[in-house]
């Protein structure tokens, strides 16, 4: 038997779950699921929002369950909890992807570690001013298991990662699939929003038009008749073109292929995000790019663009240096001119959390 409500649970599971819920998801989507059965509090993806949405092997999926365990990880540091009080990855098979079990909770929590409470996404320009050099060194030393950061600041470079989101978004856009996923997650109005799931269009921080042409673009035969008359070129023109206002991209880079790197990228995503915002640096992440490349590896694009992915394929290879390792996220980064952004919401708690009652 399910109950789902955090009051009657121990203030450190609270704080917990709490945390987590702060995580970043693709198009906030929140894929994650928590269980606390009087003893031990787990960490599920979400048969709806997660398996049953992008699916249960979803990249996307599980970098932000990988965000989640890093929230997690920071917050259980916060609260002094001893290591082996938190164990990451489904040792048992069951799905859990972390798992806490404190028996002898110390002091009482405190607010949450400010970086985790702070995090959050900025799709507003940004100056060009270059990175604070402290802070590239900082970014250059990040790891987790083999996934490492890259920080790309040199003009040329910068073109091309530019000039690759700008291909692989114009595929997007000729995407059904895709594009259906995006229209359901966009929130038009206070009722919508209120929902506490998807985009609030507020927070797409739109040019002035910007928001009446997305209207117009959504239903997906519109979309069809615009791309003839080259709508999926001018729309991956413009997505392209704010990765010129900002004053670096940074990459979350590892191996195309291994047990568990999704789960990494989405912690070193996570920790990178958040010691950029503590700076004051913005950060706007573009999954565009790294989506194109899975579909490519799973076989989920259309035959007629696979020549132009595979393409993709080969120079991000090239600008990485390799072909063994991938990109997994790319962000645009920099000093924002809109600092305070509409936030995104959360779903309310009983959507994400339950406690297990014996019968
Ligand atoms: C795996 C992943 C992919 C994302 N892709 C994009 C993206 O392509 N474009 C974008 O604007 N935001 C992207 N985001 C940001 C989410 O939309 C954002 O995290 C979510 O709406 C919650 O907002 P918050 O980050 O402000 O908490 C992505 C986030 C994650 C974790």
């Amino acid at each position: 038997m399910f109950v789902m409500s955090l009051r009657g649970t121990p203030d450190w599971v609270s704080y917990l779950v709490r945390a987590g819920l702060h995580a970043p998801s693709a198009d906030n989507s929140q894929p994650w699921q928590f269980v606390w059965d009087g003893r031990t509090l787990e960490l599920f993806m979400h048969d709806e929002r997660g398996k049953r949405g992008l699916g249960a092997d979803h990249p996307a999926n599980l970098m932000a369950l990988g965000a989640v365990i890093e929230n997690l990880s920071q917050a259980a540091r916060a609260l002094g909890m001893p290591a082996e009080t938190l164990q990451m990855g489904d040792a048992s098979g069951s799905g859990c992807m972390a798992r806490a079990v404190w028996e002898h909770p110390q002091s009482p929590p405190g607010a949450l570690p400010a970086g985790v409470q702070q995090r959050h996404t900025n799709r507003g320009p940004f100056e060009t001013t270059a990175l604070d050099r402290r802070l590239l060194a900082e970014l250059a030393v990040m790891r987790q298991g083999p996934l490492r950061v890259a920080v790309v600041s040199e003009a040329q470079a910068r073109e091309r990662w530019s000039g690759l989101v700008r291909e692989a978004s114009e595929l997007r856009f000729q995407n059904e699939e895709i594009h259906r996923w995006l229209g359901d997650s966009l929130r038009f109005t206070p009722e919508e929003v209120a929902r506490g799931d998807g985009l609030d269009v507020a927070s797409l921080l739109l040019p002035p038009g910007g928001e009446s042409l997305l209207r117009l673009s959504l239903d997906w035969r519109r979309m069809v008749l615009l791309n003839r008359f080259g709508g999926c070129k001018l729309f991956a023109l413009l997505e392209a073109a704010m990765l010129k206002k900002c004053a670096a991209l940074v990459t979350v880079i590892g191996p195309a292929s291994g047990t568990g790197v999704e789960v990494a990228a989405g912690r070193l995503l996570q920790r990178v995000w958040i010691a950029l915002n503590e700076m004051g640096i913005a950060v706007h992440p573009y999954f565009v790019l790294p989506d194109q490349l899975h579909r490519l590896r799973t076989g989920r694009v259309a035959p007629e663009f696979v020549h132009k992915v595979r393409r993709i394929e080969a120079a991000v290879g090239e600008l990485l240096g390799s072909r063994d390792e991938t990109v997994f996220m790319l962000l645009r980064v920099g000093v924002p001119r809109v600092a305070a952004p509409v936030r995104s919401r959360r779903l309310p708690l009983e959507r994400s959390f339950s406690v297990l009652v014996s019968p």
